[in-house]
């Protein structure tokens, strides 16, 4: 059984009290808490075995070298992905998305599109409009429905021939709105096109397996899903990263960099996958911190991360119903949504009543959220996000829903 009270005892920061209350961590789209595992391994790897990787020979830098690469290994089996070749480490989301664009994304040009959405976190849609404005390529943004929910009738109307490059998010971060990723797969694949699948608010939360989902590309980041800030993954077919060109150029990415005399010339060959696109020293220990993160929600077993989180949402959205001045937005209680809940209280600008939160220990995310283009489409000028983890309890929404209902009452007296 799932006990999200046994859970909380793994993470030093829940006992915290803020402005007087217990803590209450609602911001987990944004960024998860970390478990004493993964303190204690990033403590660990400084104090025991600290040392740069794939240079020295000497003993730290061999077990520095074998613990980062252990890393690539955990990582690859929990996406399901072939082999570590696969698993291309970089800072966060936003630095894989970036990587895709620069490496494979140089080759598109004018009479190509690249179709997106508008559900998209900023780092899915800025990245391919700066580079469509140097490689003359079109972007395209599949509509979203009222709720939030993607409009699968536009997006095969936008999916067309022309189209070399599908980047759509698994989850929503504003919403919860979960994609059918299989069958956005199966529509790209048809014509031709790649898949590149925006995992940050997935693969923390429920199981991810690259084969099934038919993804060529899957980008997520380590501080999301219980790991160090400052290390992310890109996945990516191998055939992929064996035919795209780096992206950032220096030590470690390289064979062989020899001058050739006659030439006048350095001759520079390529390391083999993934250090071909890791270059200079990487985020070893946060790499070490992701690898124990992963071992953490491999012990909780996702399937139970993803009911403990969509219970618990249920829970909130109907608890949130009680109070007439809120709305809430995004699927439908029967639809299928991750644990992502935006919502409003009629006069109150969100800011203020994310404000009004924190002065009871409620840490809750107000404003747009990177998605913009969401919001807009919505209607709404910010929303309030509650995002839950498997710490999270339904107490803890209890007491959320009791601030909330003294806010609005505070209100009505105005
Ligand atoms: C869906 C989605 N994509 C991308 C990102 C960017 O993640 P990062 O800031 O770790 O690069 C986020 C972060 O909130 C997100 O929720």
């Amino acid at each position: 059984m799932f006990d999200p009270y046994r859970v909380r005892e793994d993470f030093p920061i829940l006992r915290r009290i803020v402005n007087g209350y217990p803590l209450i961590y609602f911001d987990n789209a944004a960024t998860s808490q970390k478990p004493r595992s993964v303190i204690e391994a990033t403590k660990d790897f400084y104090e025991k075995s600290n040392a740069n990787i794939h240079r020295a020979v000497h003993t730290l830098s061999q077990e520095a070298t074998e613990l980062y690469e252990e890393a690539h290994e955990e990582v690859a089996r929990f996406i399901n992905a072939e082999g570590y070749e696969e698993v291309v480490f970089v800072k966060n989301t936003t630095e894989a998305i970036n990587l895709v664009a620069y490496s494979w994304g140089l080759r598109l040009e004018s009479g190509n599109e690249v179709v997106t959405t508008l559900m998209e976190h900023h780092s899915n849609i800025v990245p391919w409009e700066a580079l469509s404005k140097l490689k003359k390529f079109k972007v395209k943004y599949v509509d979203v429905n009222g709720d939030g929910t993607l409009n699968y009738e536009k997006l095969e109307q936008l999916i067309t021939k022309r189209t070399r490059l599908v980047c759509v998010t698994h989850v929503s971060n504003v919403t919860g709105a979960i994609n059918d990723i299989k069958a956005i797969s199966k529509l790209a694949h048809e014509n031709d096109a790649l898949l590149l699948v925006d995992g940050a608010q997935s693969v923390p939360h429920m199981p991810v397996d690259v084969k099934k989902l038919g993804a060529d590309f899957l980008a997520f980041s380590g501080h999301k899903m219980l790991g160090p800030t400052g290390i992310g993954v890109l996945y990516a077919r191998r055939e992929l990263l064996e035919e795209g060109e780096p992206f950032l150029f220096g030590g470690d990415m390289i064979k062989d960099v020899s001058y050739v005399q006659d030439e006048e010339k350095v001759r520079i060959s390529w390391n083999k996958l993934p250090w071909k696109f890791e270059a200079g020293t990487p985020n070893v220990c946060g790499a070490i911190g992701l690898m124990e993160a992963v071992r953490y929600l491999k012990r909780l077993g996702m399937e139970n991360v993803y009911m403990h989180e969509r219970n618990l949402t249920l829970y909130a959205l109907e608890r949130l119903e009680e109070i007439n001045e809120i709305n809430t937005y995004g699927p439908g209680r029967e639809t299928e949504r991750g644990g992502i809940i935006p919502f409003t209280m009629t006069g109150i600008d969100s800011h203020d009543l994310a404000l009004l939160l924190d002065q009871f220990g409620i840490m809750v995310r107000s404003g747009l959220h990177c998605a913009q283009p969401l919001h807009q489409r919505l209607g709404l000028k910010s929303s309030v996000r509650a995002s839950f983890y498997i710490y999270n309890t339904r107490e803890e929404v209890d007491r959320m829903v009791d601030v909330l209902k003294e806010v609005s009452e505070g209100l009505k007296r105005r």
